[in-house]
């Protein structure tokens, strides 16, 4: 994890770094730090705490002047969270300075050898040990900063983005990836870096995503030089042009990035699946699949593999792709697939889920399933993103940036993206038949305005909330399509509330957590009318009779429900396969709610970070 951000060039570095970190502070936020140079003096500035707390710091700390330098914000892996594990972190003579989002895995042999060497570390990190391998190596052999960089990554066994800098060379940072983004803004003789494109939109629309095993020579007023690292050949950078602007990267008038986000979905969603689902023509355009049509329809079976939200996308797009398509669909968290030595052939299609593109181990899973031979088929949010990039193809969600670390509009547009995909191979495949496929394209195309109509219960779910927020534990209950949205509603509650839930498929609730319910246990109860309904009916019942609290999540119009339950929330009706894009909503602002009312850090919560690239 860990957010970093560079400047060189023509502009004070300290308000572009500053502003940049703050934008990259979903990527970790336990310590923060700066490093600025004015051509004489390194001044160096790192503190415990948010970003806002680094600006609080610096302003008396030292001087801010100074067109070049490098910023940090961290998600700690090697050494708690403290002034001295903060980065930047220095090289023992005081002349190189570095940045770095991963981790060194061989860092303990690495530091055993340099203290032999004579050199002593303040920090328990695997970075100090870093700069100071480039210092030895430079020392060593007299060589510049760029060929050091590359001879130490050579003896580094883990994954890095790095920023480097040397006192002795006010004009030039060095810069180097592997499984970790790094993105270099090219604006008019000056040059911006950062773990992804959002610090430095406002000034360039140009960058280049640096490939693993490259890294680049930063010059002032140069051109950029970008090599292997592995063996030094030049590499002539492909330049891609920026989607992104200023405003989708801002709040917008909301308290908080989440509340934004969950209330963007039906444009979202819209964006989704724009030029894709053509109803008119009853077709779905979707590039990726159409260009691996037959990979799709030879495949024995379908594996997904994804982390978290992502992967209770995966679970939702199970139902759908058997239902509409009958083509076997197996979900598997993708740090499990990559450790248990999964039987995978030529004849799997896997589909890697991923908002960040970014996820360590997903990324793991891919790389395991491309070597037995399998298509991997991407379903990414963030553009040009490591995930994107590695598979054979995909289908990008369109969502818009997702700031808010709990996951909100990717899961509702990932489904989206899954459908249209279960519906493309369902057509091409006969499972169904044209009335049936147009009638669900037409369905799909009118829930922007049905999730529209959803987000109006929110002062509803806020009445709700207030009378819940103190509870010690949830229980969340659905079947079929809605089983996954129970546990996405739970893991959404446990992750910005830090209250304890436990998402079930409701019949399940019998063989055990039926022992939990007494009058303290709200349950909420997805018990939508096409979702084996009377089933669910059921269920409810047997929480009614052990004193548990209902809150049902219902169709419109319902009466059955609302006479059992304490409080019924209403989506509008919908085809069973698209209710899991209504239910959610509610399970969403039911734990911004709550989060709020609990104060607790809605879009950074603890321990958390927006893209999980260690393992
Ligand atoms: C939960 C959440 C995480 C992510 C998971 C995978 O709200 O955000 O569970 O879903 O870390 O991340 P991506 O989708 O970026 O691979």
């Amino acid at each position: 994890m860990c957010g970093i951000v560079g400047y060189i060039g023509h502009q004070e570095a300290y308000p572009i770094i500053i502003n940049g970190l703050q934008r990259l502070e979903y990527r970790g936020y336990d310590s923060a730090g700066i490093a600025l140079y004015d051509g004489t003096n390194i001044k160096l500035s790192k503190t415990k705490g948010k970003v806002s707390d680094l600006k609080n710091k610096i302003e008396s700390e030292i001087s801010t002047d100074g067109t070049l330098g490098i910023g940090h914000t961290r998600w700690a892996t090697h050494g708690v969270p403290n002034d001295v594990n903060s980065h930047p972190h220095s090289s023992n003579s005081g002349d190189l300075v570095i940045i770095h989002n991963g981790i060194i895995e061989n860092y303990d042999s690495l530091k055993k050898e340099l203290i032999k060497r004579g050199y002593t570390f303040k920090s328990d990190t695997d970075t100090e040990v870093l700069i100071n391998l480039i210092e030895d190596v430079q020392k060593s052999e007299n060589l510049k900063l760029g060929k050091a960089v590359q001879i130490a990554l050579n003896q580094v066994v883990g994954a890095y983005a790095i920023a480097v800098f040397d006192k002795k060379k006010p004009n030039e940072i060095v810069v180097a990836k592997l499984g970790s983004p790094l993105a270099i803004g090219i604006g008019d003789d000056e040059f911006f870096i950062a773990s992804d494109a959002s610090p430095f939109i406002e000034y360039t629309k140009n960058a280049i995503y640096l490939e693993d095993k490259e890294m680049a020579i930063i010059r002032r007023g140069k051109k950029i030089k970008v090599r292997k690292i592995e063996n030094d050949t030049e590499v002539d950078p492909y330049i891609q042009e920026l989607k992104l602007n200023l405003e989708q990267i801002e709040k917008g008038g909301y308290e908080h990035f989440m509340l934004k986000e969950i209330f963007e979905q039906p444009s979202a969603i819209l964006d989704t699946f724009r030029g894709r689902l053509l109803s008119n023509e009853a077709i779905i355009k979707m590039v990726g699949v159409e260009d691996n049509m037959k990979k799709f329809l030879a495949a024995d079976r379908i594996i997904i593999v994804a982390c978290g939200t992502s992967w209770h996308a995966g679970l939702v797009a199970e139902y759908i792709f058997e239902d509409l398509a009958r083509i076997p669909v197996e979900v598997e968290y993708a740090s499990e697939f990559r450790y248990r030595n999964p039987v995978i052939t030529e004849k799997d299609v896997v589909i890697a889920i991923s908002q960040s593109g970014e996820t360590a181990d997903t990324l793991a899973a891919i790389k395991l399933a491309k070597s037995k031979g399998a298509f991997v088929f991407g379903v990414c949010n963030v553009v040009g993103s490591t995930i994107a990039r590695e598979t054979h193809a995909g289908a990008y969600t369109h969502a818009g940036p997702e700031i808010g670390v709990a996951s909100t509009k990717a899961f509702t547009t990932q489904i989206t993206v899954l459908t249209l995909i279960a519906l493309r191979l369902a057509r091409a495949k006969g499972t169904m038949s044209s009335s049936e496929f147009r009638h669900h394209l037409i369905e799909l195309e009118t829930i922007p305005g049905k999730v529209e109509e959803a987000l109006k219960s929110d002062a509803y779910v806020e009445t709700v909330s207030e009378i819940y927020k103190d509870s010690k534990n949830f229980l969340y209950l659905g079947r079929g399509f809605n089983f996954p949205v129970a546990l996405e509603g739970a893991l959404k509650l446990k992750e910005i509330s830090y209250i304890h839930a436990e998402g079930y498929p409701a019949a399940e609730m019998k063989h055990g957590p039926i022992a939990l319910i007494d009058e303290q246990m709200p349950v909420v109860v997805i018990a939508t009318k096409k979702g084996h309904y009377e089933k669910v009916v059921s269920n409810i019942q047997e929480i009614k009779s052990r004193k548990g609290k209902i809150i049902g999540i219902v169709t419109k119009g319902d009466t059955s429900v609302k006479e059992l339950a304490d409080h019924v929330i209403e989506v509008p009706d919908t085809l069973e396969c698209l209710s899991p894009l209504l239910t959610t909503i509610p399970l969403q602002l039911l734990s911004y709610h709550i989060a709020v009312m609990l104060n607790k850090n809605v879009d950074q919560p603890r321990n958390l970070a927006k893209s999980v690239t260690v393992e």
